[in-house]
C-alpha cells in the first residue's frame, strides 16, 4: 500500500445512491466493502462524510432560514450519515469510532484529537461526524481539518465523476482528465475541486488531495495501492 494513513471524505449525496433522498442500503454496503478492503490490508482509515442526502444549508436560506441554523442542521445530516456508515462497517467486521465535533454524548464520543490518532493506531476506522462544529464551513473543509490534525498522508475525495478535469464534461465533450495537476493550476485555471477554505488549508499544509470515483467498486483500493486512479491534486 502506498499510503499508511489517510482521510476519505465521502459525499451524502453519493450515499443516496439512485434514490432522490437518503440513504441506499445497497451503496452502504457497497462503501463498507470498499473500506474494509483497505482496513483488512492495514490501512489506517479516517472518514469525513456529508449530509447533502439529508439536508443542504443553502436549501435553508432559499426558504428564508437564517444561514447558520441551516448550517446546524446539515452538521446533524452528516451525523446521520456517519452512523449509518458506522452500523455498515460494523456489520462487515470493521471496528469504529464515531467522534462527534457537537456534544453528542449519548450516540457518539466527543472529538478529541489525540484519541482519534490512538483509535487510528488500534486499527479503528474513525469517522468524524458533525463537520467542523461550525457554521459557514463545508464538510470539504472538516475533511481538511481533520487531516491535517491527524498528519493523514492524504485526502481521498471519493465522488461520483472520475477526476478533475479541463473544463465541466458533461457540458464540454472536449474535456479532459488531469491525472496530476498543482493546487495553483487548480485556481489559476478556475477549476473546482474543494471549496476556497477546504482548499486553502490544504495547499498551505502540503496535503495532497486525491479525487476519484467512489462508485466503481475496487477503486479504493486501488487508489491506496497508489494505481493511477483519479487525479492527484498538490503543491
Ligand atoms: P481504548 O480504551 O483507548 O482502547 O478505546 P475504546 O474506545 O475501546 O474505549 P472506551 O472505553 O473509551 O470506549 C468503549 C466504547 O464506548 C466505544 O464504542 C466508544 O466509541 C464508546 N464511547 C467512548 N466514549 C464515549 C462517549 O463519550 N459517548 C459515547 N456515546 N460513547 C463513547
Amino acid at each position: 500500500m502506498k499510503y499508511k494513513r489517510i482521510l476519505l471524505k465521502l459525499s451524502g449525496e453519493s450515499l443516496m445512491g439512485d434514490k432522490a433522498f437518503g440513504i441506499d442500503n445497497n451503496r452502504l454496503a457497497e462503501y463498507a466493502k470498499q473500506i474494509k478492503e483497505i482496513y483488512d490490508s492495514g490501512v489506517q482509515v479516517a472518514i469525513v462524510i456529508g449530509g447533502g442526502n439529508i439536508f443542504r444549508g443553502v436549501q435553508a436560506e432559499e426558504g428564508g432560514m437564517d444561514r447558520t441554523h441551516g448550517d446546524y442542521m446539515g452538521m446533524l445530516a452528516t451525523m446521520i450519515n456517519a452512523m449509518a456508515l458506522q452500523a455498515g462497517l460494523e456489520s462487515v467486521g470493521v471496528h469504529s469510532r464515531l467522534q462527534s465535533a457537537i456534544e453528542m454524548k449519548e450516540i457518539s464520543e466527543p472529538f478529541v484529537r489525540r484519541k482519534a490518532v490512538r483509535h487510528l493506531e488500534k486499527g479503528r476506522v474513525v469517522i468524524f461526524g458533525a463537520g467542523t462544529g461550525n457554521p459557514y464551513f463545508t464538510t470539504d473543509s472538516a475533511a481538511s481539518l481533520r487531516a491535517i490534525e491527524i498528519e493523514a498522508e492524504v485526502i481521498l475525495k471519493g465522488t461520483r465523476v472520475d477526476g478533475v478535469y479541463t473544463s465541466d464534461p458533461e457540458k464540454d465533450p472536449a474535456a479532459t482528465k488531469y491525472d496530476m495537476i498543482s493546487f495553483d493550476d487548480v485556481y489559476g485555471k478556475g477549476l473546482k475541486v474543494m471549496d476556497m477554505t477546504a482548499f486553502t488549508l490544504c495547499k498551505e499544509n502540503d496535503l495532497p488531495i486525491i479525487v476519484f470515483d467512489m462508485d466503481t467498486p475496487g477503486n479504493l483500493k486501488k487508489v491506496v495501492e497508489g494505481e493511477q486512479v483519479g487525479t492527484i491534486v498538490r503543491n
